[in-house]
């Protein structure tokens, strides 16, 4: 096993705490007790300083090295839980009703806890290493609001990375790419108002369902009329409904929500402008109007170059099998954030069949963690080489 022997010797502490952080998942922001366990371990490691409170409810660790390398390595990780109540029937399964690690968070936190033991007690590296644990991945911009309360000012790195584990990968293998890895997520949600009638007098009305219908049809021009056909970018309208009660009526006003995804930043502000143009005019068309609001989420996910090399590389070392040239895929995550700060790259990493995360039976692979563990430890010490 190409692992680093001493996380096969904590594999029972660290899936211990893993357990643990399961049985109670938090929500958000709310993840006042996963972040107080992390910062008690962070502190019983003899981590130098634990900082805790850095955007509501993260933690920041930071262990120096031997020597006098002014250079820094962030690794980052998630803590929080999704409202999914949890169906796998697991001794150790989630108490708390409605409330479950469904993405594996639990696993990303407790690997990092691993890796900080080890490179607390070894410091067999020369720098510093910033321990990132943050809160509201799941849709709260947690990376951003660490960004914003100084994460970066108050605890400079010139690297950053960070894992998410990947069901249907096998166990020991990463995946990861140089260049956009996850998409952007941006929100819009569209209101016309035309006027209501009888569905007998049509004429006397401006029939708000049918010009809300033209505009839903128009909108899927956008990608396949105004992007490279050899960009990716989705649109795709989730809600559609109007303030009609009855067949016989002609609704005053319709709304539909959608989403856009894309993998090329430029494309967010192009689908946004094209978005409310075709909204506008096809309204005005009818004699309607429409009202755009643009929810914009979290940006495309893009490894720097040498940051997904420098990844490859450690992986390359711990692993079992490592694919560097995976193809993007369109749901997002908010280590951009972080990513469009500091280079670096995030990297997927193998939890074999388990069903897919966000479902209720998704399960964390315990037996992942050593080599989650073994790559932060090996991108250190690569990184911030001893003398
Ligand atoms: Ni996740």
């Amino acid at each position: 096993m190409p692992i680093k022997n001493r996380f096969a010797e904590m594999l029972p502490e660290i899936t211990g705490w893993r357990h643990h952080l399961h049985e109670n998942p938090e929500l958000l922001y709310e993840v006042r007790e996963t972040a107080a366990f992390v910062a008690d371990r962070l502190r019983e490691f003899g981590v130098d300083e634990v900082v805790e409170g850095v955007g509501q409810t993260g933690v920041v660790g930071i262990i120096r090295g031997r020597g006098a390398s002014v250079r820094a390595i962030g690794l980052r990780a998630d803590m929080d839980a999704l409202p999914i109540h949890e169906a796998t029937g697991l001794p150790y399964a989630s108490k708390v009703a409605g409330k479950m690690h469904a993405c594996g968070h639990d696993g990303h936190t407790a690997m990092l806890l691993g890796a900080a033991k080890y490179l607390a007690e070894t410091r067999n590296f020369d720098g510093t290493v910033v321990l990132i644990f943050q809160p509201a991945e799941e849709g709260g911009a947690g990376a951003k609001a660490m960004i914003d309360d100084g994460l970066f000012e108050r605890f400079p790195v010139n690297e950053v990375y960070g894992i998410h584990n990947a069901p249907g990968i096998p166990i020991g293998t990463f995946v990861t790419r140089p260049g956009p890895l996850q998409a952007s997520s941006d929100e819009f949600e569209i209101i016309v108002t035309g006027k209501g009638g009888h569905a007998a007098e049509p004429h006397r009305a401006i029939d708000t369902t049918l010009v809300a219908a033209h505009i839903l049809i128009a909108l899927h021009s956008i990608v396949s009329r105004n992007v490279d056909p050899l960009k990716r970018v989705v649109l795709t309208v989730g809600t559609f409904s109007t303030d009609s009660a009855a067949s016989n009526i002609i609704p005053d006003e319709a709304r539909m929500e959608g989403t856009v995804r894309t993998l090329d930043p430029e494309y967010r502000q192009l689908a946004e402008a094209r978005i409310r143009q075709v909204a506008e005019h096809t309204a005005a068309a009818f004699g309607a109007q429409a009202k755009v609001i643009w929810h914009p989420g979290y940006p495309v996910t893009v490894n720097d170059p040498d940051g997904a090399a420098r990844a490859v590389d450690a992986a390359r070392a711990v692993a079992l099998n490592v694919i560097d040239d995976a193809d993007p895929i369109m749901p997002s995550e908010d280590f951009s954030y972080m990513l469009e700060k500091v280079p670096g790259a995030y990297v997927f990493m193998g939890n074999g069949d388990s069903a897919m995360y966000h479902h209720p039976k998704y399960v964390f692979d315990d037996e992942a963690i050593p080599f989650g563990c073994s790559f932060f430890a090996e991108l250190v010490e690569r990184r911030l080489p001893t003398a």
